[in-house]
Order: C-alpha cells, then structure tokens, then sequence
C-alpha cells in the first residue's frame, strides 16, 4: 500500500488497479444537494435506504463502511478472535492478509493457480481448513487476476466453510467489472457469507468512499456497533455525494464502460502480440496478471519506470515476483501509449 501510494504514480500508469477519478463536474451536483452535517448515526436513512436498493439487499443485512478497507477490517474483527484460524486465498491482496494478521490469528492459505486460471485449486481449500476455521477470505473478481468465480463455486466455497462452522468473506471491490458496471454482489448464495464492496474502484469514487458489508442481520448488528470503536459517524458531505452518484447511477457506469471496454481490446491486442508474457485474454475486470516467461520482473519494472515514465505492479506484491499486474483504468490514450511503453520495454530486456 505503502508503494501504491508513493510510487505507484507516472505520466503511464498501469499499476493502478481503479478507474481514474470521476471528475466532480461529471455530477450534477449543486450546492443545495450538500450539508456538513446530518442524523447519520447507524447510517443515513436516505443512503442506507437508496443503497439497499441500488444492491438488491434487505436493508438490516447491510452496514456502510468508509470503502472496502475498513468493510473488510470491520467484517474481520467482527468474526475473529486471537488464535482463530483464517483461510485466505494466494495470491491475494496484501492487506487482506495483513489485516489478518492484525487481529493475530493464524493464517492459511489455499491456492488459486495461475494454471487454473487463478479459480480454486480445491484440493488446498479443503486440504487447509480445519476445526478452528472462523472465515474463509477470497477476492471476486479476483485481485490480481482478475478471474471470476462462478455461483457453483462460491455455494461450494461456502459450503465446505460452513461444515467447520465458518464464514466465507468475500470481497466485491471489483465485482461490478464483471458485468458492464451493472451492480451485483454474490450476498444470498449461502446464508454463512459477508460481502464486502465498494464504489471506489470500478467507478473511479474512491474519494467518496462509499463502502458495504453484506451480513446477516445479527452479524450486521455487531458490526455497526463495532464500528463505533472506529468511524463512529462517517463524513456527512461524503454520504450526500453518495446519494447522489446512486441516484445518478447511469452515468458513472456509463463513463466506467466507456473507459474499460475500449481499453480491454487494446490490452487484450498487446497481450496477443506479446509471446514473452504467458497471459489469457481479459473477459472481465480492471486488471491482468500475466507471467514474464524470462527475465527479472523487478529489472522489468525500474526500467519501465526509469526510461519510460510508466509503472506497472511487480508481482512480489501479490506473492508471485515472476508476474507483473497490468491496470486499465486510465483514458484510452495513455492505456495504449503506457502498453507500447511496456512493450519497447519488454524488447530492451530480451535483448
Ligand atoms: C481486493 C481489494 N479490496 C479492497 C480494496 C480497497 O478498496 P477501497 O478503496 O474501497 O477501500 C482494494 C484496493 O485496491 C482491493 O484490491
């Protein structure tokens, strides 16, 4: 996170695994729309109302959060107790796991293989749970890969969860990616899942941080008492602009297709054309994850940084250093001209 935030940035950026901000003017906002302060206690009536709806979900399964970061702490320290035992998949975000490891519990790990297009290797699954298993942590669409689990699989994750008695966490952060920017979430499967979103990636919000847990409703309780050891109330101003992307949903998923479709093409050409890179085509999602099938991903990266004023994410921070994770959310120019960046590149290490 902490290269994300301070390295991460260039004239071409690919390491970015969001769209580029929504531009406040792509709203129409007026001052009238906005106060600083408001009842939001256990979430503002309006926005909790409005996103219920927008998500298709009873309204007391369902807790704000200030993004997916704390929806996932807060689903976390809601279920786990010092000595528990969490499955998490691998490769995985990084804080899923640290945040883990904040609430001192004893992390596993299942596999998502590159060569099964990053789904779940079930013999680890299976193998990895144990009696002491209190949740289960996975990413869909999948970060860093991208790959999306089917319904089948995420029953079945559920499924041998709950056989242990535990729940199956599952991060949507970039769920709607999946479908054309059409809201979605996997929350009714399985009676022993949480969910956790966001508008802050897909829809280029991130600095409004409207985030969910999806739970059952006793659970959901918990959590929003748990919140307030951490936010007590959110920023009121936030949650008015929350109100008003939902109202207005048709436009941010319309600029959200419009910047990922065409981009998706352009990566999906340069991965073709690029025998050094072991990749499948992206069908879904803001990013990919393809292999360097020879040379130092890291040499890859500084001199891509160096020389060509582009940054992609080295994969040793998915736990995988002979990867690299390519991002599409920029415009389409600097997409394309940060992939012939990439590719020029790729052709000074191999020669
Ligand atoms: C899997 C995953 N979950 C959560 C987040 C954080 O989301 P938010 O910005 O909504 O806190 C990220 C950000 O990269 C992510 O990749």
């Amino acid at each position: 996170m902490q290269w994300a935030k301070t390295l991460q940035s260039a004239p071409y950026n690919l390491g970015n695994s969001g769209l580029s901000a929504c531009p406040l003017r792509h709203l129409p906002v007026r001052i009238e729309d906005l106060e600083l302060s408001g009842a939001s206690f256990y979430g503002w009536p309006l926005l909790q109302t409005a996103l219920a709806a927008h998500l298709k979900v009873p309204e007391n399964c369902l807790v704000q959060s200030t993004g997916t970061s704390l929806a996932n702490h807060l689903a976390m320290a809601a279920v786990l107790k010092p000595g528990d035992d969490v499955l998490i998949e691998e490769p995985a975000y990084e804080l899923l796991v640290t945040t883990a490891g904040y609430f001192r519990v004893n992390i596993r790990r299942f596999q998502r293989p590159a060569a099964l297009g990053f789904s779940i290797d079930w013999e680890s699954f299976e193998e990895q749970l144990t009696p002491r298993t209190k949740l289960v942590v996975l990413t869909n669409l999948h970060n860093p890969s991208s790959a999306r689990l089917s319904e089948t699989d995420l029953r079945r994750a559920a499924d041998l969860a709950g056989r242990y008695g535990a729940r199956l966490l599952v991060d949507e952060v970039y769920y709607d990616a999946a479908f054309d920017c059409t809201p979605h979430t996997s929350f009714g499967l399985a009676r022993n899942l949480i969910v956790t979103g966001s508008l802050t990636k897909v829809y280029g919000l991130s600095g409004i941080r409207c985030g969910w847990i999806l739970a059952a409703p006793d659970l959901a309780e918990r959590i929003w008492r748990l919140n307030d050891l951490f936010g007590v109330i959110p920023a009121h101003a936030a949650e008015r602009l929350s109100a008003l992307v939902l109202q207005h949903f048709d436009r941010v998923a319309a600029r959200a297709r419009g910047i990922l479709n065409p981009n998706r093409e352009v990566l999906n050409r340069f991965l073709e054309s690029r025998p050094d890179l072991e990749s499948t085509p992206l069908v879904a999602g803001t990013v990919t994850f393809p292999r360097l099938r020879s040379g130092r991903v890291e040499e890859l990266c500084d001199r891509l940084r160096r020389d060509y004023e582009t940054t992609v994410v080295p994969g040793r921070f998915f736990e995988r250093p002979e990867h690299l994770r390519i991002g599409i959310g920029r415009d389409l120019e600097e997409t394309a001209e940060g992939l012939r960046r990439l590719g020029r590149a790729l052709d000074d290490l191999s020669a």
